[in-house]
């Protein structure tokens, strides 16, 4: 991380939704503008491939149909312009010396049209609380991932986000939150 932290670890893959079908692309950088991420934004960013055993993954699968026909369902159809997908394994970790934060920027966009964001496991984890808000920062809920499957699909052009810290419930054992994060753009 940018802020020096070494407290996220993650993977990454990059798909392209076209003639109903979901196909991954080569391995790509990911980037993300400085205007939606001013941590680590505006450069291209190399993670480690997330692994055919997931990207494959009848469930993973299901996730993009299931997000696919949602969106399909309120944004208007755009003829020929294939959909490009973006899949994140995150695991943030917390000690009592690095305290682990999902989303050191706070409240923000990804500069997508969509993101899912899926609970996959909380280990000895407390807090981590997900924030929603307008585009002008004003708060408009928050709830908790709390159980595996617990998911969110966000409309990412017209509400922010952001996680709170975690914390160790045991602060002598691991802590770490495992999330699955799917975003879908024009
Ligand atoms: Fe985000």
């Amino acid at each position: 991380m940018a802020d020096g932290g070494r407290y996220r670890r993650r993977r990454h893959a990059a798909f392209s939704h076209v003639d109903g079908q979901v196909v991954r692309k080569p391995h790509q950088p990911h980037f993300q503008s400085r205007d939606y991420n001013p941590l680590n934004g505006d450069v291209q960013r190399w993670f480690e491939p997330v692994l055919p055993t997931l990207a494959d993954n009848p469930v993973t699968q299901a996730i993009f149909d299931t997000c696919i026909a949602v969106i399909s369902d309120v944004d208007a159809p755009v003829p020929n312009n294939p959909r490009h997908i973006e899949l994140h394994q995150f695991r943030i970790e917390t000690t009592p010396d690095h305290i682990g934060r999902p989303t050191p920027e706070g409240l923000h966009r990804d500069g997508v049209d969509w993101v899912f964001v899926m609970l996959v496991c909380r280990q000895n984890v407390r807090d981590g609380v997900t924030e929603i808000g307008a585009p002008d920062g004003t708060g408009l809920g928050s709830f908790l991932l709390e159980d595996p499957g617990d998911a969110v699909l966000l409309d990412d052009r017209r509400i922010l986000h952001g996680v709170t810290e975690i914390h160790a419930v045991d602060p002598t054992c691991r802590a770490y939150r495992d999330v699955l994060v799917i975003t879908f753009t024009r």
